[in-house]
C-alpha cells in the first residue's frame, strides 16, 4: 500500500479514519440513525484538514502566538483535533506550552458528537481541546475574539416538511443552506481582524453561474472588506439540480408525487449543485470581494457525483428519533459506497 494512503485512509462504512498521525472514530455512513456522527470521507474532511493546513500555519506564524480556534458544528472534532495536532505539538512531539499553545474549541448541538470528540481527543493525546454542546448562537463566543473558524455544516437539502426525519448532520432546509445561512452572520461577529473562516459546503449555483452559498458568505462578511476564495472539491462536472435530487430521492418519488413539484420548483431557481472548499478572510488586507481562485492541494479525480449522490441517498432516508431506521418506511435497504 502506498505510504500516503496509509497516513490517511478514511472508511466511513467503519466509522474510522487516519489523517497525518491521528486517528478518529464516527458512526457508521450505513447506521441511519438520527443523531449518527458524521462519517470522514477522504475526499471531504481530508481533503479540507490538507486544504487548510498551510493556510492555519501561515496565520500562526503572522500572530505569533497561540491562535483561538473554533470547529463549528464539530461532528467527530476531526478539523479541532487536527489543527491541535499541527499547531500545538513540536515536529519531535514535544507540546508547545503557554501563549504558544492554541485553543481549540469544538461545539456541537448533538451530545452524542460532543462525546466522539472527547473520546477521539484523548485517544490522540490532544493538548488543548475543550468541547462545547449547544446551539450555535451569539453567546457562543466572545465577539472578536476567533482567529479561525472552520465549518463543514449540514448541507443536505431536504424536502419541506421532512427535516425532522433526516439525519442532524444532514438536515439544511429545500436548497440545502439553510445552516449555513444561520451560521454566517454570527461567524462574522466571532471573527477577529484578518481571523479566517474555513470551510466546505455543497451549494445550489444561480442560472448566472454564481454559487450562491459563496455570495452570500461575502455579503454576510462586508463584500468591500472581506475576501472569499474558493475551489471546487470535485473534478467532475457538477450535477443539474433536477438530476442531483431525483437521483438523490428515487426511492421516495413514487410514493410521494409531491415531491415532482419542489423538484420542479428547486429547477426553476437554480441551475446545478457544487461542493466547495472556501477559505474567507475578514476585513482583509488585500483583495476583496468572491473569487474562485484557490488551488486544490491535489486533484480529487477519483471521486464522482454518482458517489456523492449515493451518500445523500442515505443522508434522505428517513429515520426515527429513537434512531432506529423505521425499515416500512425504506423500500431498498443495501447501499454500499
Ligand atoms: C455535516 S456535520 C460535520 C461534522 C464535522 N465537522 C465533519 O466535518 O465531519 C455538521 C455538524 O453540525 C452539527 N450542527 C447542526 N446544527 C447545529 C447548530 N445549530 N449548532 C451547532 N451544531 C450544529 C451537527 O450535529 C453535525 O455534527
Amino acid at each position: 500500500m502506498p505510504v500516503e494512503t496509509l497516513k490517511n485512509a478514511a472508511d466511513p462504512i467503519a466509522g474510522h479514519a487516519t489523517i497525518d498521525g491521528i486517528t478518529l472514530r464516527t458512526d457508521s455512513l450505513t447506521d441511519l440513525r438520527w443523531d449518527r456522527v458524521m462519517p470522514i470521507l477522504l475526499e471531504e474532511q481530508v481533503f479540507m484538514c490538507h486544504q487548510m493546513r498551510p493556510t492555519v500555519h501561515a496565520l500562526r506564524g503572522r500572530r505569533n502566538r497561540g491562535l483561538n480556534i473554533l470547529d463549528l458544528g464539530a461532528g467527530s472534532g476531526v478539523f479541532g483535533i487536527y489543527l491541535d495536532r499541527q499547531l500545538n505539538r513540536q515536529p519531535d512531539g514535544e507540546l508547545l506550552t503557554g501563549s504558544d499553545l492554541s485553543a481549540v474549541v469544538c461545539l456541537d448541538v448533538n451530545l452524542r458528537a460532543i462525546r466522539f470528540v472527547q473520546d477521539n481527543a484523548e485517544r490522540n493525546a490532544s493538548a488543548n481541546v475543550r468541547t462545547q454542546c449547544e446551539r450555535y448562537s451569539e453567546r457562543s463566543a466572545a465577539p472578536c475574539s476567533q482567529d479561525v473558524i472552520v465549518i463543514n455544516p449540514p448541507y443536505h437539502p431536504v424536502y419541506g416538511h421532512w427535516t425532522d426525519d433526516v439525519a442532524l448532520h444532514g438536515a439544511a432546509g429545500e436548497d440545502g443552506l439553510g445552516v449555513f445561512r444561520e451560521w454566517k452572520d454570527l461567524i462574522a461577529t466571532h471573527l477577529n481582524h484578518g481571523g479566517l473562516l474555513i470551510g466546505s459546503v455543497m451549494s445550489p449555483t444561480s442560472k448566472h453561474g454564481t454559487v450562491v452559498a459563496m455570495e452570500e458568505l461575502s455579503n454576510a462578511l462586508g463584500r468591500d472588506t472581506s475576501a472569499v476564495r474558493f475551489c471546487r472539491h470535485l473534478d467532475d462536472p457538477d450535477p443539474s439540480v433536477e438530476e442531483f435530487l431525483k437521483t438523490v430521492y428515487a426511492d421516495y418519488l413514487e410514493k410521494e408525487p409531491d415531491l415532482y413539484q419542489w423538484i420542479g420548483r428547486m429547477t426553476q431557481r437554480f441551475a446545478h449543485f457544487t461542493v466547495v472548499y472556501f477559505e474567507t478572510e475578514k476585513s482583509a488586507n488585500g483583495r476583496t470581494g468572491v473569487r474562485e481562485d484557490l488551488v486544490r492541494c491535489r486533484p480529487n479525480d477519483d471521486f464522482k457525483w454518482r458517489d456523492r449522490m449515493q451518500v445523500h441517498a442515505l443522508m434522505a432516508r428517513k429515520v426515527t428519533r429513537s434512531g432506529e431506521v423505521d425499515i416500512s418506511r425504506h423500500p431498498q435497504e443495501s447501499l454500499e459506497r
